[in-house]
């Protein structure tokens, strides 16, 4: 269905609410994508019709738009991913918007209308389906001006991008990032939202063919500089950095060289959070990375003090020193959500909306019909080589 009518549908469902709240007590029939057992996406994963659902007097049955494939539903197909729905007959999916359908007697028609655009918020599994019924709490009411595969995808990337700037370092305008798996959703958003709040960054993407166009894109959303892996293969990496200040964050979604070339980015008493392992190779630390990598300003100080104090206060400020060498640290935006982050994360996700309406974030997607899902699979899985993020149009 285009735009423009989808557009028109909430003023013509609105006069319906009464009829659906006192007919309906059941979804339609939904046509889903299942699995019964793990293994790969291409093999294990099957479309199928669902029987209708019932609506029952807090729920809401909504009828799905859009949902992306993203990495960690492949992962969870696969069965390598720790959150797991039960087998078989498991919808997959975990993100996506989708239209209210009908409203279950007791939903309060001040929240939400038939109509309105709705994520799963906290995101949950089984997005994978034409029509779900859920309680009203767990649908947020998103804005339905935007295009519809961003209020699909806003909740597990952009998210991630926005928590991860905010929460591990105390950045300032001015400071450096730097990053790998840069032309990700992940990838393309914080460049947006680290420019937004006067921060520089490096990134890196991995040798492939179309590297070259790849480097020009990220650089028209703001990447202040890009390279790929094989360009860093020399000895002195901050050579490159040119008038950029040494980064203080780097955030790592690759592993494997990738990420220790993160490593010899970071200024001293930097930090790296490993947030995916695109390359599923593990994160390889150098021991001089750990031993060297203090503040210059410390190192100066030890230098200077050793000069002049006793081996008990020299010891002292050894151990002040081991809290500010190199941090290794990890996100998971499902554990940071599961907690007591949903309204938080519910702003922010308004937050990043508000963005997208206004023209300050995008990033590279493809619409394909529910109808052609084995296409986005195959493309989503790597087969057809790189390829913008898949999202299931319904
Ligand atoms: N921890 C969390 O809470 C959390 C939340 C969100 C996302 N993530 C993770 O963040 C990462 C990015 O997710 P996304 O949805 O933004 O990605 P995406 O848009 O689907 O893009 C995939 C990215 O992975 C790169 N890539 C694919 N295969 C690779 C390989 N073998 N080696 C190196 N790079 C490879 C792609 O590079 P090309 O452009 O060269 O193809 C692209 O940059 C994933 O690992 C995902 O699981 C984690």
């Amino acid at each position: 269905m285009g735009c423009a009518v989808r557009l028109l549908l909430p003023v013509a469902a609105k006069r319906l609410t009464t009829a659906r709240r006192l007919s309906t007590s059941t979804s339609p029939p939904a046509t889903a994508v299942l699995y019964d057992h793990h293994g790969p996406p291409d093999q294990v994963l099957r479309v199928a019709e669902l029987p209708a659902a019932e609506i029952g007097d807090r729920d809401v049955c909504v009828r799905m738009l859009a949902a992306p494939i993203n990495p960690s539903d492949l992962n969870r197909v696969e069965g390598v991913y720790p959150v797991r729905p039960p087998l078989p007959a498991a919808v997959a999916g975990y993100e996506g918007v989708g239209q209210v359908h009908a409203l279950g007697g007791a939903v309060d028609s001040a929240l939400l209308s038939p109509g309105d655009w709705v994520i799963p918020s906290p995101p949950s599994l089984g997005t994978w389906q034409t029509y779900i019924v859920k309680p009203a709490s767990a649908w947020h009411r998103v804005r339905s001006d935007v295009p519809p595969q961003y209020a699909a995808t806003v909740t597990v990337n952009p998210l991630t991008a926005l928590r991860m700037l905010q929460h591990f370092v105390n950045l300032t305008p001015g400071d450096t990032l730097v990053q790998n798996g840069a032309t990700s959703i992940v990838g393309q958003c914080v460049i947006q939202l680290a420019k937004l709040h006067g921060l520089r960054t490096i990134n890196i993407i991995r040798d492939r063919p179309g590297s070259e166009e790849a480097k020009d894109k990220l650089k028209q959303l703001g990447a202040d500089q890009v390279f790929t892996e094989s360009q860093l293969d020399i000895k002195n990496i901050k050579s490159l950095l040119g008038a950029l200040p040494e980064p203080a964050l780097g955030l790592n979604c690759v592993g494997g060289n990738a990420a220790s070339v993160i490593l010899k980015f970071l200024r001293q008493g930097g930090t790296m959070v490993t947030y995916g392992g695109m390359s599923k190779k593990p994160v390889t630390v150098s021991t001089s990375s750990f031993i060297f990598k203090w503040s210059d300003r410390l190192s100066n100080f030890v230098c200077n003090i050793l000069q002049l104090c006793t081996p008990s206060v020299f010891t002292n400020l050894l151990l002040e020193a081991s809290g500010i060498d190199l941090s290794l640290r990890g996100f998971w935006l499902q554990k940071w959500m599961s907690s007591d982050k949903v309204e938080e994360s519910r702003t922010m996700i308004d937050y990043l909306l508000d963005l997208v309406h206004e023209g300050k974030l995008k990033y590279e997607m493809e619409l394909t019909p529910f109808s052609d899902f084995r296409l986005a699979l195959d493309k989503a899985l790597g087969k057809h080589g790189s390829q913008p993020k898949q999202v299931l149009k319904f």
